[in-house]
């Protein structure tokens, strides 16, 4: 039987609720699909931290690099500067395994109930391509003269051309594989003198080897409102790191949900594992109550497996995620329901099994 490696690090938080029920899906997807998952722990987290002074052991990347994938909970917890946290594990792994690509579906789910009025699922079904290596991410600069009335902090965005013809090239990809075939390109060349205009360069150059894909592009500020007013008008929506990371947080708001929203940080070229977590975070603010929706930890779960051959099984869980929600099947408090995080694994682990 197909055997894949999974390194499992269910972090922070809630995190270390939603992991499980992520698994408890993937092993009934399984044994329904006949293969194997083997699967290896890693206790890396804030607690790690307070031990050990590491998010990771020094050589932590190297023994993630044995799994075919990383399936990811979530990372930060108060007490730990987000910063320190975030960058002793999850972006270290991104940026190590160069996963360039952070691939976030937007889709406003049967029954669930998108804040604007009137609107079904049909209308918002899009993806967010979100540069995930470089960018407003990329830790050049500092603090100068500190303490001193001189202080000043700076921080370099850099943008590569490699860096920027790659992320596009995915999207354009991705656009072909679709009916609309359209990409939409994030930009702020008008207030952003450096990075902004080379990066509309850089889209209008690609979008010439993809003749049959139509595109457009808008300022960030006006897409966030169109994100919004408008969210019919997206098929594949490409974003610099951080506005990349905006539109991915706001696209699931708009289709009900933070709680929904999965993500896949990609190597394409398979030079390194890829990994897979929820788009949230490790909320704090619910940890501890079982109340998390598992959602975006089971869908992400999905897309890890069609990264890994497996699109039956991947389409399977998706397919029923969605039925489910349309049957009116069980639903945490973000969604407008009474169920728990354990209840929601349960209910589409089982429709997974019996199929
Ligand atoms: P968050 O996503 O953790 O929470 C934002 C809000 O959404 C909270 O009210 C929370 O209760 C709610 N929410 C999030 N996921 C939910 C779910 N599955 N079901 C129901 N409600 C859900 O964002 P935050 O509060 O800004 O960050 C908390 C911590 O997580 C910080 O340390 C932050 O740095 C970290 N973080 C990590 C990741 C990651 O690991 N990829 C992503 C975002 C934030
Ligand atoms: C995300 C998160 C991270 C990011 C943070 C926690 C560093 O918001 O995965 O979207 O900005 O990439
Ligand atoms: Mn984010």
């Amino acid at each position: 039987t197909r055997k894949h490696k999974i390194a499992v690090i269910p972090g922070d938080g809630i995190g270390k609720e939603t992991t499980p029920e992520g698994l408890r899906v993937l092993d009934a997807a399984a044994r329904r699909f006949g293969f194997d998952l083997e699967l290896k722990h890693y206790d890396w987290s804030c607690e790690t931290y307070a031990a050990t002074g590491k998010m990771m052991p020094d050589d932590g990347l190297d023994q993630l690099r044995e799994s075919d994938s990383v399936f990811l909970g979530a990372v930060g917890w108060p007490g730990v500067p987000d910063h320190v946290s975030l960058w002793g594990l999850l972006i270290p792994i991104r940026r190590g395994f160069d996963q360039y690509v952070n691939l976030r579906p937007c889709k406003l789910l049967p029954g669930s109930k998108s804040p604007l009025a009137g609107r079904g699922p049909e209308d918002i079904d899009f993806y967010v391509v979100r540069e995930n290596t470089e960018g407003e991410y990329s830790s050049v600069g500092g603090r100068m003269f500190p303490g001193t009335d001189r202080e000043f902090v700076s921080q370099q965005s850099i943008m590569t051309r490699i860096g920027c013809d790659r992320i596009m090239k995915y999207a354009f990809e991705l656009a072909m594989t679709r009916k609309r075939k359209k990409v939409t390109s994030a930009t702020k060349s008008n207030g952003i003198t450096f990075t902004m205009p080379y990066w509309d360069e850089r889209f209008a150059a690609m979008a010439k080897n993809y003749p049959e894909v139509s595109t457009n592009e808008y300022h960030i500020d006006i897409l966030c409102a169109h994100f919004v007013q408008h969210p019919d008008w997206f098929d594949v929506v490409v974003g610099s790191n951080l506005f990349g990371d905006i539109l991915s947080d706001l696209g699931p708001a708009v289709a009900g949900s933070i709680g929904i929203a999965a993500s896949a940080n990609i190597n394409p070229e398979k030079t390194a594992p890829s990994m897979f977590e929820p788009v949230h975070g490790s909320a704090p603010d619910i940890a501890g109550k079982w109340i998390a929706n598992p959602i975006g930890q089971i869908w992400s779960g999905a897309m890890m497996l069609e990264h890994l051959g497996e699109k039956a099984a991947a389409d399977c869980i998706v397919q029923t995620i969605e039925r489910l929600l349309g049957e009116g099947g069980p639903r945490t408090r973000d969604m407008g329901g009474q169920a728990g995080t354990v209840d929601v694994g349960k209910a589409i682990a089982e429709a997974v099994a019996r199929g």
